[in-house]
């Protein structure tokens, strides 16, 4: 399996003589385009910021034997895996939907190796203009697989060129303007689309219904992000006891990215003050001076949680006042910090607004509403 950036150039298509043309009512335009650019769109663009970290290539399990956890999903993708290698056909699109940094790119380039193709990278704000999708379609090899992160992103025109790339592999560019508008229809090799979005709501319908497989990733049980954490260990070269490996499993938020970042952070610690190993003390003290807790709440969720205790009373509150009152985004609030309090109960969305759970206020120190009332009517 070759794992392709999209920046990295290859031959156009066009040369391989598998693409037709011929003309059609006038339809809305997808894209404005004249003749030449129409040539112009099918040379290969630069469409992509480098979408994978090269440092974390290494700990990337290449094959599924080697990917611990989501067992579910891997059972569904095996199946269809082997399902589509008899057939030999492209195996269908696969929306991969759920918090950040569970392993959605991973297991895009999983499958890319398990059916033998390549995988192409890239995301949804790389992909502005039509061109830049355009050059990435017609530049696919059969049955590769394409992976457009933050899909729910993508610009309309760019959707619009996508569904009848992905319901039946055609690519219909618009040539011309007003009256003399022409569509003209080339045949794109079987792909399949692999989208990925922390946020499934935000997709439209005709694009979200135009998936075969939509799969959830949830997160991960302390015991499956301590073998990340052994497993990435031994891949740095790290020595880790399995107390410390599980200490900074418990405190990774359910969350493999996270769990290895702070596995090299705690490296980090271990080499300046312990010769390199790491041992459970030292575990807890490196998570402690990089501010995680116990329960893998850093700064930003802990203050979340305490403006809505100290100025909500633990609301309900809507999550654009919490956003003003703390200073951070309420996008990423909503995708990035709330799905894991929830997780862990220790916030719940309600129709009326955020509020935090008794056991937030415990966590933090504070005693929850209904326990005041209690010691109340106790002491009378
Ligand atoms: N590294 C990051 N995620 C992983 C996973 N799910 N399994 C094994 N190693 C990983």
């Amino acid at each position: 399996m070759a794992i392709v950036s999209s920046q990295e150039s290859s031959k156009p298509e066009g040369s391989k003589g598998q693409s037709h043309s011929q003309t059609a009512p006038v339809a809305r335009p997808l894209s404005q385009a004249n003749s030449q650019e129409v040539a112009s769109l099918l040379q290969p663009v630069a469409v992509d910021e480098e979408r994978l970290e090269k440092s974390d290539d290494k700990l990337r399990p290449q094959r599924f034997h080697d990917y611990i956890g989501q067992r579910e999903l891997k059972e569904v993708l095996n199946i269809a895996i082997q399902a589509t290698k008899s057939r030999q056909e492209a195996l269908d699109h696969l929306l991969l939907y759920g918090p950040p940094g569970l392993g959605k790119t991973t297991i895009s380039l999983i499958l890319a190796a398990e059916l033998g193709v390549n995988c192409k990278v890239t995301s949804a704000p790389a992909l502005e203009r039509p061109r830049d999708i355009v050059g990435l379609l017609v530049n696919l090899q059969p049955r590769d697989i394409l992976f457009i992160d933050e899909i729910h992103r993508l610009s309309r025109m760019t959707e619009e060129l996508l569904y009848p790339a992905m319901e039946d592999f055609r690519l219909d560019i618009t040539i011309g303007k007003g009256q003399s508008a022409r569509i003209r229809s080339l045949a794109l090799q079987p792909f399949t689309l692999v989208g990925a979005t922390t946020r499934v709501g935000a997709l439209t319908s005709p694009l979200r219904d135009r998936f075969g497989f939509v799969q959830r990733l949830r997160f991960y049980e302390p015991e499956e992000l301590g073998r990340i954490v052994w497993r990435t260990a031994e891949i740095l070269k790290t020595q880790i006891t399995q107390e410390a490996a599980e200490e900074v499993a418990r405190r990774a938020r359910g969350t493999p990215r996270i769990a290895n970042r702070l596995l090299k952070r705690v490296r980090d610690y271990a080499e300046v003050k312990a010769r390199g190993e790491i041992t459970q003390r030292i575990a807890k003290e490196a998570l402690e001076l990089f501010n995680v807790d116990p329960c893998g709440l850093d700064w930003t969720d802990r203050r979340l949680l305490t403006v809505m205790i100290e100025h909500y009373n633990g609301g309900p509150v809507g999550l654009d006042a919490i956003a003003a009152a703390t200073g951070e985004d309420a996008q990423t609030i909503e995708e990035v910090y709330e799905p894991y309090l929830m997780q862990i109960g220790y916030l719940n969305r309600t129709p009326r607004g955020r509020v935090a759970t008794p056991a937030a206020w415990r966590h933090l120190g504070y005693q929850p509403p209904d326990e005041q009332l209690g010691l109340l009517v106790d002491s009378t």
